[in-house]
């Protein structure tokens, strides 16, 4: 990222289809997330209850149905939910998150993508794919808990826009305002939620301030 321009994070702040939490339960975990002493066990339960706080926000515009309830007294029209709802972690780091938005919609399928950023070029590899070939949803999120340079989320995004999928969102923890511009441009028909915006990129990708490297955090491989 040495020499490359970066958008001040007052720039991209308010971007259409950008949604960043002010819920003050999730700024609270954030610091805790961002904290260097936090050990894996503890950083992984964190993602997780993150994950289940942006899924409560991310799924706040889903479509619902009618449909008819027994309750113990009478019948009555409940909702449900039109269409099924797929989650896409972008792996590994996504996993965590993943967990979380399923404590939220447990009969979400859950589609796995492995994308690997290479340290040296920052452009992201595809080296697991178990997409289905039959879609069936109302909509995807991918999940990934950091936006840097955007190129994984924009490629999630591109593999994603292949199987026809109604409505695909991008839900992350941290994004860099260079990532989140880029994916913003890139994919402009998605919603984008994440936790908190960072500063900046470091010359290495990092976003800073950032909390360290998501994956390694919360699988413990240092
Ligand atoms: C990290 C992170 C994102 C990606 C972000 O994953 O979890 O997937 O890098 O960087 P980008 O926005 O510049 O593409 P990494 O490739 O390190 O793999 P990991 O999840 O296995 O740690």
């Amino acid at each position: 990222m040495q020499g490359v321009p970066q958008p001040r994070r007052e720039e991209v702040l308010n971007l259409p289809r950008v949604h960043i939490s002010h819920h003050p339960v999730v700024a609270h975990k954030m610091t805790a997330l961002r904290d260097r002493r936090t050990p894996p066990t503890e950083f992984y339960r964190l993602v997780k209850e993150i994950g289940a706080l942006l899924a409560y926000e991310a799924t706040a515009t889903l479509s619902l149905e009618p449909v008819e309830v027994e309750t113990p007294l009478q019948k009555t029209i409940g909702q449900r939910l039109a269409g099924g709802i797929g989650i896409t972690p972008i792996l590994r780091a996504g996993l965590g998150l993943a967990e979380g938005f399923r404590e939220v919609i447990p009969d979400a399928q859950v589609w796995h993508l492995g994308l690997r950023r290479d340290e040296r070029t920052l452009q992201a590899q595809e080296y697991y794919n178990r997409l289905p070939s039959t879609v069936n949803l109302q909509v995807c999120y991918a999940v990934d808990p950091m936006l840097a340079t955007g190129g994984s989320a924009i490629d999630a995004i591109s593999i994603l826009k292949q199987r026809h999928i109604p409505r695909i969102c991008y839900v992350g923890i941290i994004a860099a305002p260079y990532g989140l511009l880029r994916l913003s441009q890139a994919h402009p028909d998605i919603d984008i939620y994440i936790a908190a915006l960072d500063e900046s990129l470091n010359d290495y990708g990092f976003i800073l301030p950032g909390l360290g490297d998501a994956g390694d955090r919360q699988f413990g491989t240092f």
